[in-house]
């Protein structure tokens, strides 16, 4: 059974369900799982997380599949880079057992709230990990809480995968340092990125980050990664500010299945003249293509069209076919619960 919802309705919002996944580490040892109908918590006003940013977050879905099975992408890959991103802020990482059982846990207490198939909606997992030591002195608590909060959301695309983005080109805020923690998926980044969002926002637009050292090359586009199609092959950048995203890994193989030469590398905004197509990347839309990407600076326009080309739209659908149980899931990303 599923809740009766207009999921269709729901767009990226937080929706509460039934239940939450909690443990907790003190000075290094996890203490048990368990699941509760209580999203708040008793936190000290001095805790690492509140003074000094202490955490780092996840996001990843559960998708009911053609076949009715509940298949969770990539779990692990997520869990990894939790763990990266805890040792990037000094926090005790969560365990990959830990981290999987939690959120195997959350899925089950909460299986009536995994939208129908074919509505387009998922049950998306906000896994957060934050320092919970009570200090004054600046420096990394030893007392961390863990939890798994889930959320169905809506549809990305509502009307179908068909709606290209226009992008607004950044030079005004680094969302990341050049060797600061871009590569990790910590509150920070997002906080220090919202006066260039906004400000895209504001104009209609999406921000396109570029790399922090020179601003020449392209970083990241929005809260996703950024990805190309120059000369049949597929683009996207390498760069040490930003976060490797699971979804442009798993394009990338799908790319190279496919028959496409794969190249990781810095790659020169001005590169954007010759791209056939491009798109961002990530969990929440899979590929969200971008129309146009506009230079503010110089009033440069780089065109793309208002649909998505025929490489996005073909790699678009390979990912969702193994996502919702419709292709081979050759790779083991999928664990079925
Ligand atoms: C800054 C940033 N880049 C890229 C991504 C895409 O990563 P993923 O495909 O793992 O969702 C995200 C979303 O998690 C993000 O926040």
């Amino acid at each position: 059974m599923t809740k009766d919802i207009d999921w269709k309705q729901l767009g990226f919002h937080y929706t509460e369900t039934d239940y939450i996944v909690r443990a907790e580490c003190h000075d290094g040892i996890w203490g048990p799982i368990h699941a509760t109908k209580d999203k708040h918590i008793s936190l000290h006003l001095s805790a690492t997380c509140l003074q000094y940013g202490q955490e780092a977050f996840e996001g990843l879905k559960a998708f009911r599949g053609a076949d009715g099975r509940v298949r969770i992408f990539r779990m692990e890959e997520n869990a990894r880079r939790m763990a990266r991103s805890a040792e990037g802020l000094c926090m005790t990482a969560v365990p990959e057992d830990i981290f999987c059982s939690c959120i195997e846990l959350a899925l089950q207490k909460n299986m009536d709230w995994v939208p129908p198939y074919e509505t387009g909606a998922t049950l998306y997992f906000r896994p957060l990990l934050i320092g919970t030591t009570p200090r004054l002195g600046v420096g990394p608590g030893h007392d961390f809480l863990f939890a798994v909060i889930p959320s169905p959301i809506g549809p990305y695309y509502p009307s179908g995968f068909e709606h290209a983005t226009p992008f607004v080109v950044n030079r005004h805020v680094d969302r990341a340092a050049p060797l600061g923690t871009g590569q990790f998926k910590v509150g920070g980044n997002y906080a220090a990125s919202f006066r260039a969002t906004e400000a895209a926002h504001a104009q209609g637009m999406s921000c396109l980050f570029l790399d922090p050292t020179e601003r020449h090359y392209i970083d990241e586009c929005g809260a996703a990664n950024f990805f190309g199609i120059l000369n049949g092959r597929y683009v996207t950048p390498a760069s040490s500010s930003i976060l490797p995203s699971i979804t442009n890994n798993s394009l990338m193989q799908l790319a190279r299945d496919h028959g496409l030469i794969v190249e990781q590398r810095p790659i020169k905004l001005e590169e954007l003249s010759a791209m056939s197509e491009c798109g961002a990347c990530g969990t929440a839309a899979v590929i969200s293509p971008i129309s146009r990407v506009i230079d503010p600076d110089n009033g440069h326009v780089y065109e793309f069209g208002d649909r998505p080309g025929p490489v996005s739209t073909m790699l678009y659908h390979a990912l969702q076919d193994i996502q919702y149980g419709r292709a081979a899931d050759s790779y083991g990303w999928c664990k079925v619960v």
